[in-house]
C-alpha cells in the first residue's frame, strides 16, 4: 500500500520546533510516502534509513540542476544571483561536470590533508578559548555561538581555502542571508532579495580573491583551483573550471563549510550542558568524544533534508517515482528510523549501529564530513577542559529551521 501524507505538520511552527514526532509518524507508515495534495512542493517523501540510502545513490534522482526548472519552462531562476550561484556549484551539478569539479576541489579534503589540519584546528580553538576567557571574565555572559561555535569552523575553512583572517568577520551576516533560501516552506521567497544581494557581494569577494591568488599563489585551495584554470585557453570542451564555476564553488564551500559545523558544535554544547555525567565522560575519553560527535550528528543533525528530482522514471523501496517527481529526502528522519537505530529518540553516544545519514550518501556525499567531525572532536573536549564550570546563562531560544538547524545564540557563563 502507498501511504499518502501532507507536509503541513512538518512545516508548522510546532513541526519546525520539533520535527521528530512527525518523523515517528512517517516511520509508522513505511519508508516512503506519496504526498496527497498536488499543491505541495514535493511529490514523494523518502524517510526510512535504507530508502534514503537507496534514493541518494539512485542515478535517476538528481540534485536540483538548472535542467529541472528549464524542463518545466521556467527560466525565472536565472534572474536571481543566489540561484545562479547554487546551480553553478557542485551541490546542484550532476554527471561529468560534477565529477570534474569534485575531483578538483576534493584534493583539499583527502584524509591525509584533513589529518594534517589537526594542529591548525587545535591552534584556532585555543586562540578562541583565550578570547572567550577574556570576554567572559568575572562571570559576564557571552554568546558561545557567536564567540566560539561560529568562528571555529569559519577560521578552519578560511585557512583551508585561503580567506584572510582579517576578512572573516565580514562573512556571517551575508552567509546567513544566502543560506535562508535553502530552507523548506512557502515563505522562503521572502528572503530571496536579501539572498541575491548577499550572493552578489560574496561573488565579488571570491572573484577578487581568485584574481589575487592567480597573480600571487599561496599554499591554499583558492590558489590550487585558480591554477587549474588556464586564462589563455578558452576551449569550452576542456576540463578547466570556468570563472562562474570557480567562484560559485568557493562561495558555497565556504558557506556550507562553516554554518553546518557551527550547529554541530552548538547543538553538541547544548546537550553537554544538560548532562554533567556525559560531560565527564567526553572529557575523560577521546573515543567517547568521537562517539559523542557522531551521536550529535544522528540525534540533532545540522541539515535535516536533501532534495532530488527524478530525471527518469524510477522507484525507491518499491514505490514508483515517475519522471519529474520532486523528492524530499529526510535525512533527519532516517537518523531516527527505529528499524535501524534501537530506541532512536534516546541520545546514546555508546551506540554502535553505524553511520547516521547526516552527511548524505552516494556521489554527493559531503566533502567536508571528515573535517567537521575532526573539528567537533577537538573543539568540544578543549572547551570543557578549559571551562569546567561552563553553564547556560539564559534561554537559547528555539530552533525553527530544518536546513542549517541550530540556535541563533547560546548565552553562557564560562567562570
Ligand atoms: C556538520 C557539518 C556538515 C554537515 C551536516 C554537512 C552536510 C552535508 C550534506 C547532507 C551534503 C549532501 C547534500 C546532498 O546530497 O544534496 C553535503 C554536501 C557537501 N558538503 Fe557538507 N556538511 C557539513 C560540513 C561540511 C564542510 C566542513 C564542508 C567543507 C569545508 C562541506 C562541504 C560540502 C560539499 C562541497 C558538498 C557537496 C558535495 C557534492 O555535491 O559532491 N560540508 N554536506
Amino acid at each position: 500500500m502507498i501511504t499518502q501524507v501532507s507536509l503541513r505538520a512538518l512545516l508548522s511552527r510546532e513541526g519546525r520546533r520539533d520535527p521528530n514526532p512527525f518523523y515517528a509518524e512517517l516511520h509508522r507508515q513505511g519508508p516512503v510516502c506519496v504526498l496527497a495534495d498536488p499543491a505541495e512542493k514535493f511529490d514523494v517523501v523518502v524517510h526510512g534509513y535504507d530508502a534514503v540510502h537507496e534514493a541518494l545513490r539512485d542515478p535517476a534522482l538528481h540534485v536540483m540542476t538548472g535542467d529541472y526548472p528549464d524542463r518545466r519552462g521556467s527560466s525565472r531562476w536565472r534572474a536571481h544571483p543566489a540561484l545562479r550561484v547554487l546551480v553553478n556549484s557542485i551541490f546542484f551539478t550532476e554527471g561529468p561536470d560534477h565529477g570534474r569539479v569534485r575531483r578538483l576541489f576534493g584534493q583539499a579534503f583527502s584524509a591525509r590533508r584533513v589529518a594534517a589540519l589537526e594542529p591548525a584546528v587545535e591552534r584556532i580553538v585555543g586562540r578562541l578559548l583565550d578570547r572567550l576567557a577574556e570576554r567572559g571574565a568575572g562571570g559576564a555572559p557571552v554568546d558561545l555561538l557567536a564567540e566560539f561555535a561560529l568562528p571555529v569552523p569559519s577560521d578552519v575553512v578560511g585557512e583551508l581555502l585561503g580567506v584572510p583572517e582579517e576578512d572573516r568577520d565580514w562573512f556571517p551576516r551575508r552567509v546567513r542571508a544566502f543560506g535562508a533560501i535553502l530552507d523548506l516552506g512557502a515563505g522562503i521567497w521572502r528572503y530571496q532579495q536579501a539572498a541575491d544581494l548577499a550572493a552578489e557581494e560574496l561573488t565579488g569577494y571570491f572573484a577578487d580573491l581568485v584574481a589575487k591568488r592567480r597573480a600571487e599563489p599561496r599554499d591554499d585551495l583558492v590558489s590550487v583551483v585558480a591554477a587549474a584554470q588556464d586564462p589563455h585557453d578558452d576551449d569550452p570542451n576542456d576540463d578547466d573550471p570556468n570563472d562562474d564555476e570557480l567562484v560559485a564553488n568557493l562561495l558555497t564551500m565556504y558557506n556550507g563549510g562553516f554554518v553546518t559545523t557551527t550547529h554541530l558544535i552548538g547543538n553538541g554544547v547544548r546537550i553537554l550542558l544538560d548532562d554533567p555525567a556525559e560531560k565527564a565522560r567526553v572529557l575523560a575519553d577521546p573515543v567517547r568524544a568521537e562517539g559523542f560527535v557522531q551521536e550529535v550528528l544522528r540525534y540533532e543533525p545540522p541539515t535535516h533534508f536533501s532534495i532530488r528530482w527524478a530525471a527518469a522514471d524510477t522507484e525507491v523501496a518499491g514505490v514508483a517515482v515517475p519522471r519529474d517527481s520532486r523528492v524530499l529526502v529526510l535525512l533527519g528522519a532516517a537518523n531516527r528510523d527505529p528499524r535501524r537505530f534501537t530506541d532512536p529518540d534516546t541520545f546514546d553516544p555508546g551506540r554502535d549501529e553505524g553511520q547516521p545519514l547526516s552527511f548524505g550518501a552516494g556521489v554527493h556525499y559531503c566533502l567536508g564530513a571528515v573535517l567537521s567531525k575532526l573539528e567537533g572532536r577537538i573543539a568540544l573536549p578543549m572547551l570543557l577542559r578549559r571551562f569546567p564550570d561552563l553553564a547556560l546563562a539564559g534561554d537559547p531560544g528555539e530552533r525553527t529551521t530544518l536546513m542549517l538547524r541550530g540556535y541563533e545564540s547560546l548565552p553562557v557563563t564560562v567562570s
